[in-house]
């Protein structure tokens, strides 16, 4: 594997468990009473939603999406589709997309407005990492794990050519 191409470590997963117990917490009190259908995004968000889901304390079910923005480039194409779509129906229901990072926007905001149109009760985000000098779509989510500068994140369920989801630490590639 191309560690070499990998800086250093900005955030450890000690940091990362600690955060999601956090959200976790204030998720489960935002949602009392309610069934809760959490949505992760595949495949970046896969490690984000394992870590999320332990702490939240509701009914819940859980379903995937793969939303497509990207290709191999570093930039985002800017026209989204959806590649792999929920098996439930989330007519009435209170609905937390669950995603790796907020870069430009561009995708969460086309799934937000997809999922509203659906009838979903309410739409919220929760990010492991939130980009905001990427920012091109008016969106900000709901729930934040951790501000990143404006680097190429990898590590930690976010990719590079598919490779380094596997790192248990968020760290950047190199130029
Ligand atoms: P968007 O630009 O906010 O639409 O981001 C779409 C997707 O691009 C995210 O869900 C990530 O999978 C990916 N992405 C955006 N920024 C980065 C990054 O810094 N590293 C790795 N993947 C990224
Ligand atoms: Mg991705």
């Amino acid at each position: 594997m191309a560690k070499d191409a990998v800086g250093e470590i900005m955030i450890t997963q000690a940091q990362i468990d600690e955060r999601a117990r956090e959200l976790g917490a204030q998720i489960s009190q935002d949602y009392a009473g309610e069934e809760l259908v959490m949505v992760c995004i595949l495949k970046g968000a896969v490690l984000w939603m394992g870590d999320i889901m332990k702490h939240v304390e509701l009914d819940t079910v859980i379903d995937f999406m793969t939303a497509s923005s990207y290709g191999a480039a570093r930039e985002s194409s800017g026209v989204v589709t959806i590649k792999k779509d929920l098996d439930c129906d989330i007519k009435g229901k209170p609905v937390l997309l669950v995603e790796d990072i907020v870069d430009s926007g561009i995708t969460l905001n086309y799934l937000k407005h997809n999922l509203q149109q659906r009838g979903a009760k309410s739409v919220r985000i929760c990010t492991l990492l939130d980009k905001p000098a990427g920012r091109k779509a008016d969106i900000r989510a709901d729930y934040v794990g951790f501000e990143v500068d404006d680097k190429f994140i990898v590590g930690y369920g976010l990719d590079f050519n598919q490779k380094y989801r596997n790192l248990p630490y968020i760290s950047f590639l190199k130029d």
